[in-house]
């Protein structure tokens, strides 16, 4: 069987244990199909995420597990979700009390989140703004309690300048919290992929090479996770690269 995009690959979980509720299955071979098709050159565009959003929602909803980890020892503030895709970690944060900045390259995943925000009640607690990640973008300086970008791989040429860019959005006493697929689980033989498209969070952290102002953990734990999404997937041990910062000042 073919392994899925790394991008399709993770989980959305309620935070309860055991949360394995993937809600769209479209055939992995499907899936891989697009981006086996595409120009790696535009894997990080508007266009070719429309293209895949257009067809059909795509992820649970649900937010991500290290989100969720992450968020329970902190006091809602203002947040930014980076590659927000259909809101699942937004609307979850909004959900718990945070003032929440959600955004992605794809205005169709945007609308997604609009109206699931809506649906979850918790519209008036989102703003979901288009911006492009790998261009001149910059969210504001010192401006959020947490940034968070879950599983917005980029190229790895990039990585650093993208990870800069986020850390300089946040305020002192912030964290910023760092997801992304790791090469154990993402790349290799049945995908287009070579690991060294996947950083480990060690690698974030030498890239982004924050000072003493910053207290930095980087860790590739697992989580278990239901393989592929959807009805026909296995519960299997999938890694992750997280990186989490906390700014002291
Ligand atoms: C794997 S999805 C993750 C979505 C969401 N964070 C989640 O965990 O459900 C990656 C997201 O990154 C967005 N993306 C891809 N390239 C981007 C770019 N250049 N700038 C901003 N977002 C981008 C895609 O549209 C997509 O929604």
């Amino acid at each position: 069987m073919a392994t899925e995009h790394p991008q399709d690959q993770h989980d959305h979980q309620h935070g309860q244990a055991h949360g394995h509720d993937h809600g769209h299955d479209h055939g992995s071979a499907d899936r891989m199909a697009a981006w086996q098709e595409t120009d790696p050159a535009e894997w990080f565009t508007e266009r070719f995420w429309d293209d895949r959003y257009r067809e059909r929602p795509i992820w649970s909803g649900n937010a991500n597990q290290r989100l969720v980890e992450t968020a329970a020892d902190l006091t809602p503030g203002r947040a930014l979700d980076v590659g927000c895709g259909e809101g699942g970690d937004a609307i979850w944060l909004a959900a718990q009390g945070w003032q929440v900045t959600g955004s992605d390259v794809s205005p169709m995943a945007l609308e997604r989140a609009r109206q699931a925000g809506e649906a979850a009640g918790v519209a008036d607690a989102v703003t979901w703004e288009q911006a492009d990640g790998c261009g001149d973008w910059a969210p504001p300086a010192g401006a959020y309690d947490l940034v968070t970008a879950s599983f917005l791989q980029f190229p790895r040429s990039e990585l650093a300048d993208f990870h800069r860019k986020l850390a300089a959005a946040v305020a002192p006493g912030g964290t910023l919290l760092i997801t992304a697929h790791h090469a154990d689980s993402h790349a290799g033989e049945g995908t287009p992929f070579t690991a060294d498209l996947f950083a480990t969070a060690q690698e974030m952290a030498d890239g982004l090479a924050l000072d003493d102002g910053w207290e930095v953990s980087a860790t590739d734990p697992t989580r278990e996770a239901v393989f592929p999404p959807g009805p026909e997937g296995t519960l299997m041990s999938v890694r992750d690269a997280v990186l989490r910062a906390v700014r002291r000042r």
